[in-house]
């Protein structure tokens, strides 16, 4: 009984910490899908339709493994945090500057996925300029990883952050550097 009560709330903060990495992982996947949307990239093998419908469901799927890992944080009491410092930012107890990040990084997704569920009635421009946030989104999401992380220094978390940065790196200037396709490309975006 006593190994139940040590080894669970250690699995909870296990848990924070992998699905902190996942989600940094999905990000990454869900920034690059919306470069090659926007930018309209296909292939034989990956046409539009499929790259608009990866990047609307990755980026679903972001929320979900963001929903874990912020709620296996608070649950498992570990360190002072509260729910409302998961939407509050800098308002954390513990580690305000670093947590207070990952809110911010947590608002901005929100946002985006709420203008894309209703940009039809939204207007395109209003939903473009809240989505081009995503790209504040991704780095402010990294440096909460690592100022808070504690696996921060580790060889595998470095690997994890080589493995999510180098792409949407890649990604950012390759959408800087492409001609912008208006709101055709937008359509495919909502997929
Ligand atoms: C898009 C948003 C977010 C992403 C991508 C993200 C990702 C990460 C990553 C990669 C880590 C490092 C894990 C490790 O070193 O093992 C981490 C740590 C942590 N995150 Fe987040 N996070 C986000 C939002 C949040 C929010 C909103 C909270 C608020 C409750 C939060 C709470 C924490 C805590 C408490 C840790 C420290 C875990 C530890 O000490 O290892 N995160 N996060």
């Amino acid at each position: 009984m006593t190994q139940v009560a040590v080894v669970a709330p250690k699995a909870l903060w296990y848990l924070t910490r992998a699905t902190g990495a996942v989600t940094l992982l999905l990000l990454s996947a869900a920034v690059v899908l919306g470069v090659l949307t926007s930018v309209q990239w296909a292939s034989p093998t990956w046409p539009k339709f499929v790259v608009a419908w990866l990047h609307r469901n990755v980026s679903l799927v972001v929320l979900v493994f963001l929903a874990v890992h912020v709620a296996t944080a608070v649950i498992d009491g570990f360190v002072p945090l509260r729910w409302i410092d998961a939407i509050i930012p800098f308002s954390a107890g513990y580690r305000p500057l670093w947590v207070g990040l990952g809110a911010v990084a947590l608002d901005l997704l929100l946002a985006i996925v709420v203008t894309s569920l209703i940009r039809v009635r939204l207007g395109y421009r209003s939903w473009r300029l809240v989505h081009w946030t995503a790209y504040a989104c991704w780095p402010i999401a990294a440096v909460h990883s690592v100022g808070t992380g504690s696996d921060a220094w580790r060889v595998w978390m470095l690997v994890v952050d080589a493995v999510a940065a180098v792409p949407v790196l890649s990604a950012a200037v390759w959408r800087v550097t492409t001609r912008s396709l208006g709101p055709v490309a937008a359509a495919g975006a909502r997929g």
